[in-house]
């Protein structure tokens, strides 16, 4: 399976511009529960560092871009998400890491629960041994 999965996006443009829409259970693979964005990301910093027990999650870059790196604890794969109708799925059990933002980055990210500091797996070791026995 691979680790990068886009969603099949449509951008509904015409004369005035890009309008695109996501929708919950069709073009995303889940109930979205929470919405937020990062901004602002200061050069050089990266973010994320960290895996989800069950959350699943869509990330895109409405505006400008970054790199994203994801890992299953196999492989490992790594792509820019740089046009608003590239939306990458996040899936449970992906150590993620978001780097080399632009200073223009709006990063959305769709996920399908609240914040719960419980589902996170925040040590890299602590997630390789968690996939060695999935
Ligand atoms: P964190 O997940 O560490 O950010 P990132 O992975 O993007 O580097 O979150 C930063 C802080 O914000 C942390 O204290 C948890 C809090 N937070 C919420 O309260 N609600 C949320 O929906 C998210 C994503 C984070």
């Amino acid at each position: 399976m691979s680790l990068i999965k886009f969603l099949d996006i449509k951008t509904l443009g015409d004369e005035r511009g890009h309008l695109i829409a996501l929708e919950n259970n069709r073009g995303v693979p889940f109930s979205i529960k929470r919405v937020y964005y990062l901004t602002d990301t200061q050069a050089g910093v990266p973010r994320g560092f960290h895996a989800h027990k069950e959350l699943v999650q869509v990330a895109v870059c409405v505006s400008g871009r970054c790199l994203m790196k994801m890992d299953d604890g196999l492989t490992t794969a790594e792509v820019w998400l740089d046009a608003p109708d590239k939306a990458i799925v996040i899936d449970k059990m992906i150590w993620h890491e978001m780097h080399e933002f632009s200073a223009d980055c709006v990063l959305l990210v769709l996920a399908s629960d609240f914040y719960d500091e419980q589902d996170y797996i925040r040590n890299y070791d602590a997630f390789l041994e968690l996939t060695k026995h999935a």
